[in-house]
């Protein structure tokens, strides 16, 4: 079920081994969550692909399946396919052409393979009797020893995302950790929208994280991201943004970090030891886009010459730059985000082989699954990695 990255390369590789598969997708157009990604090129791996670089409740599961199946095994495949790639910042592989390549690839291996992939299939009754399981689609009763559910989570459903992996876990017993949206922008109201709004477009590096609630050992805090930030007419993006968003939980602060290479408080000290009458905004507009600038200084009341500041002060703005805590109201949701947290619980399944431990030949692979990867190709490695996981046991 599903022919997005992970059901199709999961296809393959079974059909390599001799088996009969079917793919069924309810979309008319398949892939086009490839398509999009990466902004049209896909970002397929990442060189430095480790299990730090997941989210789930239970941060090992993924490693079996991670060791299993490598990006430097996915290269090699995209190498053979005669796919010319590039390497981005941070060990991120794209595609020097286009996404389509990577649709290309994982249609061919399945054609190569003997796959039957059916686009535009409604899906009803998903049941099992006991010997085999069943499914109805488009008016047929189909049975199959294995039923290996790749429909992904529900982020982006004008492409054809739904909860159907869920429900299916759901009815054969196995608990799903409740989905929400990861990799999203964060909303806000109140002076914060007004100020994201007229700064709309505006982008700096910044370093961004969750904030962790009071008591969190050190260990446990969610991880800062250094990237691009981006302030929109609702609220924060960005790279960095999108990074921590899939940390952050509803009612929590962000701790920011909007000057990440500087020490604010020496380098205001020392404009100020400078003398002149230079004020706190035109200061501040030496390292930072004067829009900003000036707006942070309005938001936080920053004004009057540098010169009549108390060091304190300077400090305790310093402060404000270096650990900006705003309050986000929420999220743009599954209509943007770019994956979806949380899913299958993989307390249900087998590490090595996605199999539901409570029923044998029921799989899951691919986002669907409790395992989330951090922005810059982890998802698209994860989709290939429980794939073949699962293709190796069948
Ligand atoms: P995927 O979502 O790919 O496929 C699921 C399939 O199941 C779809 O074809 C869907 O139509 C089908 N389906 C759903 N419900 C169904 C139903 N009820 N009946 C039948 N079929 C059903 N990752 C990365 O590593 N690098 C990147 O560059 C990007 N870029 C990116 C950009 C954008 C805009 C998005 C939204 C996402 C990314 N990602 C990414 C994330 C990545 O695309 C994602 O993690 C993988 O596609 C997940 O692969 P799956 O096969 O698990 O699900």
């Amino acid at each position: 079920m599903g022919a997005g990255a992970a059901g199709l390369f999961f296809a393959a590789k079974a059909g390599e081994q001799g088996k009969r598969v079917l793919v069924l997708d309810h979309a008319k157009r398949l892939c086009e969550k490839i398509r999009i990604s990466g902004g049209g090129r896909c970002n397929f791996t990442n060189l430095g692909c480790e299990p730090k670089h997941f989210l789930s409740e239970n941060p090992k599961f993924a490693i079996s399946a991670l060791r299993g199946y490598r990006a430097h095994d996915f290269l090699a495949e995209v190498e053979a396919a005669g796919i010319p790639w590039e390497e981005k910042k941070l060990g991120q592989l794209f595609c020097q052409r286009s996404a389509q390549d990577i649709i290309d690839l994982l249609l061919d291996g399945c054609c190569r393979a003997g796959v039957i992939v059916k686009s535009g299939a409604t899906i009803g009754e998903v049941g099992h009797d006991g010997g085999a399981f069943t499914v109805t689609a488009e008016g047929q009763r189909l049975t199959a020893p294995a039923l290996v559910i790749a429909t992904g989570g529900k982020s982006i459903p004008k492409i054809g995302a739904t909860g159907f992996g869920y429900e299916v876990a759901r009815q054969f017993g196995l608990p799903v950790i409740e989905p929400r949206p990861a990799l999203v922008p964060l909303t806000f109201g109140g002076p914060i929208r007004e100020m994201a709004k007229e700064l709309a477009g505006l982008s700096i590096d910044a370093s961004v994280a969750a904030a962790a609630p009071p008591g969190t050992k050190k260990k446990a805090k969610p991880p800062a991201f250094e990237d691009g930030f981006l302030f929109t007419h609702r609220g924060l993006s960005g790279p960095s943004v999108l990074q921590a968003s899939s940390y952050w939980r509803e009612g929590q602060a962000l701790e920011i970090d909007l000057a990440p290479a500087r020490d604010m408080a020496a380098t205001l000290r020392e404009r100020k030891a400078r003398g002149g009458a230079v004020t706190m905004p035109v200061a501040l507009a030496e390292h930072l886009p004067k829009r900003l600038a000036q707006k942070l200084a309005e938001h936080h009341g920053w004004q009057g010459r540098l010169a009549d500041w108390p060091d304190r002060r300077i400090e305790e703005a310093a402060d404000k730059l270096h650990r900006w805590q705003p309050l986000p109201d929420g999220s743009e949701g599954y209509r943007t985000a770019e994956v979806t947290a949380g899913g299958v619980d993989t307390a249900a399944l087998h590490s090595k082989t996605m199999e539901a431990k409570s029923l044998p030949g029921l799989y899951f692979v691919g986002e669907v699954v409790d395992v989330t990867g951090w922005l810059g190709g982890y998802n698209f490695q994860w989709a290939w990695a429980s794939a073949v996981a699962a293709a190796k046991a069948l």
